[in-house]
């Protein structure tokens, strides 16, 4: 059998011109983090409420546990735990309150659920504490106890740590490890920051204008593009128009500085430079440097900064 948990083909969703999901054929694994990395308007919550059936695609398949969502959703759903959007926790409750009224909605009221979800996200069963009265950082473990209460076996978690400060977030990031080592969840997430994602996730899928430019274990990600050579030269362009006339790349960037990398690790730094110079350009510096993940993330989504 196969161990895929949620596979799209071709999953398209159109808003008036913009397509904002593009083919999409997101395949997560069996027992896997998968984060779902994107920046802002990048895809990230349309994509999840696809795979939750909360919006109908304009093209396009979703399969999860092997099934097709819009034939068996009454069977999908119920093994799955969410949080897309805050949901709708009544603020004059206790969190513990909170989470037996849905509970008692759900039709899976048993104290011990509650009790256990609360404990996971380490926040205290029966507290006196009021809804309205909770951090940010405990509004969220409350959403995720809600999304967590009913064991399902997939969990879909739209930027869990959005907000929530450096402690915070390393402690959302244990509980949600711990769901998949000890509870053996499968987990999507998504995030606009690498750093976070890619201490948390196994499998990475860089989403950019509804399109997946990637999807990779993370530990093939940070292998990819390791290398790359950095040259500060006199006109960077003109180097440009060298390395595609001679060199047939356009693998490489220009940044400001005079600055040129190239990600084209099997061409000689001798002898770009050396073509370089002899096309009367003037090379300060030349040297082989580490691509961090940051980069080859920055690279494929165009450029500027994220997260
Ligand atoms: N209901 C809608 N109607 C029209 N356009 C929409 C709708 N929902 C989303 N979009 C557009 O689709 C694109 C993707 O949005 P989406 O919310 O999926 O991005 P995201 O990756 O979750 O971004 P963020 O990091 O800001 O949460 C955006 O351009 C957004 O404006
Ligand atoms: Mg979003």
């Amino acid at each position: 059998m196969s161990d895929m948990i949620i596979e799209t083909i071709n999953l398209t969703k159109q808003y008036g011109e913009q397509k904002s999901v593009n083919n999409l054929n997101l395949q997560v694994r069996q027992g896997r983090i998968y984060g779902l990395l994107g920046r802002n308007g990048a895809g990230k919550t349309t994509t999840m409420k696809l795979l939750l059936n909360l919006t109908n695609p304009t093209s396009g398949e979703i399969r999860i546990f092997g099934k097709n969502i819009k034939k068996d959703a009454k069977k999908i759903l119920p093994r799955i735990g969410s949080m897309i959007e805050a949901p709708g926790f009544y603020p004059n409750l206790t969190g513990t309150e909170n989470l037996k009224i849905f509970s008692l909605l759900r039709g899976t009221p048993t104290r011990d659920a509650i009790q256990n979800s609360l404990e996971t996200v380490g926040l205290p069963y029966g507290d006196k504490k009021l809804f309205t009265q909770y951090s940010l950082g405990m509004k969220q473990r409350l959403a995720i106890a809600l999304a967590i209460m009913h064991d399902p076996e997939l969990l879909i978690l739209d930027e869990p740590v959005n907000g929530l400060d450096p402690i915070g977030i390393a402690e959302m990031r244990s509980f949600i490890r711990e769901l998949s080592s000890i509870k053996k969840k499968t987990i999507l997430i998504s995030s606009h920051i690498l750093s976070e994602i890619s201490l948390l996730a196994d499998d990475i899928g860089i989403i950019h204008h509804g399109v997946l430019l990637e999807q990779e274990s993370l530990v093939n990600l940070e292998e990819k593009n390791e290398k790359y050579l950095h040259f500060i030269i006199s006109d960077p362009f003109q180097a440009a128009r060298i390395l595609e006339k001679n060199f047939n790349t356009k693998n490489f960037i220009v940044e400001q500085g005079n600055s040129l990398r190239i990600y084209e690790d099997h061409l000689p730094a001798a002898l770009l430079n050396r073509t370089f110079v002899e096309n009367g350009l003037e090379v300060s510096e030349a040297r082989t440097c580490e691509n961090s993940l940051e980069d080859y993330f920055r690279r494929i989504t165009g450029g500027e900064g994220i997260g």
